[in-house]
């Protein structure tokens, strides 16, 4: 089993090259399936929810060319099956977006339930309705969901939640239907926009990713021949600037784009942190102990979910007593049952947590139970005195790229051990 070893406290200096997003490319593979042609992907991040997308295309006779660690060239031509096992699906959340994806292009799909993260109850009800609106019969039965249509037709499509897995999936199946489909009350995370613009490079025609309605004018074709280059992702982005405020350090935080970090950005400032922004880059760093605050995660552009863990770290060492309103998931902050091992002060129930700054976190073995709070977990090592364990790797690497290298060329003292 392996284990990542920490010895705090060390404050972060230098810099760190943020890679390409994992919810863009989780969505984009996917989209491949779309195109009857080949395209290109640049700057996909080397993760293992990737590298099991790539698996899973190849098993629909997909070919897939491996330019670089963080390049690909698919060629989607020769598709011979709208099928993927629930061994393959079941291994992440992003599967789901197989079945938009093949509706749209094969209009017909069987794939395992999806699996992922678990972060209490993740219902699929919105996605379903987009793909029924567009004339798909739907059925969830033997672990498998199954979706078939003689024709989709463009509709309009209000969502009830905004869900950034229902607007993209409905994006997906809409995008070779007949006429226009208009989604109202769609998630705007940039991952949206660039599913979007990565679509629209291929041929499709969605205007107005990113705001408050999308536009999708069914296209007959997508040829492809285009290459595409994913967003940087702003939830790693994220993550460092949280590391550099919870070590007490100063970093350069390269390849990010701020418009994506806002929320963040103000979060930070408004504990005293300190933010400047230039060009493609930020320099974060810390110059005294951070305040309290309060925060509600909401959808973009909202402060994100998915720093609520890496801020929760900030929190648990901030002066005064904070608050957290986890709105999106139900069981999000499973990460402060390990904080309190470290001495954190933290009382969660339900979708609130109260967080009672300490001083000083101190080391303890301590098991990652997601993706987000394995990243947490990492920041508290960190930042906390003597020596953190960290188990359960396999979520922290699904979504993020050489996590303890990037750290530790930052200075941290992070080893990934393999324990008999
Ligand atoms: N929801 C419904 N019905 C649906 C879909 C969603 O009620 O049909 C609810 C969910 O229960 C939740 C809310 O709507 O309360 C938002 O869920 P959403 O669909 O937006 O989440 P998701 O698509 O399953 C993606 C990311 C998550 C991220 C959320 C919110 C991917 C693969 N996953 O999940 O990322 O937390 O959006 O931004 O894109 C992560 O990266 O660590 C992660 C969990």
């Amino acid at each position: 089993m392996e284990k990542l070893v920490i010895t705090g406290p060390t404050p972060l200096k230098g810099e760190v090259v943020i890679s390409g997003a994992k919810n863009a490319a989780v969505a984009i593979l996917p989209a491949t399936l779309l195109i009857n042609g080949v395209c290109t992907i640049e700057n996909l991040p080397n993760i293992s929810d990737v590298k099991l997308y790539c698996n899973i295309l190849e098993s629909l006779g997909a070919k897939i060319k491996w330019n670089s660690p963080h390049e690909i060239t698919v060629d989607t031509r020769n598709l011979n099956s709208h099928i993927a096992s629930s061994d393959a699906t079941r291994k992440f959340r992003a599967s789901y977006y197989l079945i938009g994806a093949l509706l749209g292009r094969c209009k017909e799909v069987k794939v395992g339930i999806p699996g992922g993260c678990n972060l209490g109850n993740r219902p699929i009800d919105q996605h379903i309705k987009g793909f029924e609106a567009l004339g798909a019969k739907v059925d969830v039965s033997n672990g498998y969901i199954t979706a078939k249509a003689k024709r989709l037709v463009g509709t309009s499509i209000y969502m009830d939640v905004v869900s950034v897995g229902a607007t993209m999936n409905i994006m997906l199946a809409s995008v070779l239907a007949e006429g226009t489909t208009i989604i109202d009350n769609p998630a705007k995370e940039p991952h949206i926009v660039d599913l979007a613009n990565f679509l629209n490079t291929m041929g499709a025609d969605i205007r107005g990713a990113g705001t408050d309605t999308i536009k999708i004018n069914g296209v007959k074709e997508l040829k492809g021949n285009a290459t595409y280059s994913i967003v940087p992702d702003q939830i790693e982005a994220g993550t460092f600037m949280l590391a550099a405020i919870a070590s007490k350090g100063d970093i350069k935080v390269k390849n990010c784009i701020t418009k994506h970090l806002e929320s963040i950005i103000a979060k930070i400032e408004e504990i005293g942190g300190n933010v400047e922004a230039n060009g493609d880059h930020l320099r974060v760093w810390y110059s005294k102990r951070p305040t309290k605050a309060n925060i509600k995660t909401l959808p973009y552009p909202g402060f994100p979910t998915d720093l609520q863990p890496q801020m929760g770290v900030v929190l648990a060492q901030a002066q005064g007593t904070s608050i957290i309103n986890e709105s999106i998931w139900e069981s999000r902050f499973q990460y402060t049952d390990e904080l309190r091992k470290m001495g954190a002060h933290i009382t969660a129930q339900g979708k609130t947590a109260i967080f009672e700054g300490v001083e000083k976190l101190t080391g303890a073995p301590v098991s990652a139970s997601d993706l987000r709070a394995g990243a947490a977990l990492i920041i508290a090592g960190i930042s906390a005195k003597g020596t953190t364990e960290i188990y359960n790797l396999t979520h922290i690497d699904r979504g993020y790229e050489n996590i303890e290298e990037k750290f530790r060329k930052l200075g941290a003292k992070i080893e990934r051990v393999n324990e008999e």
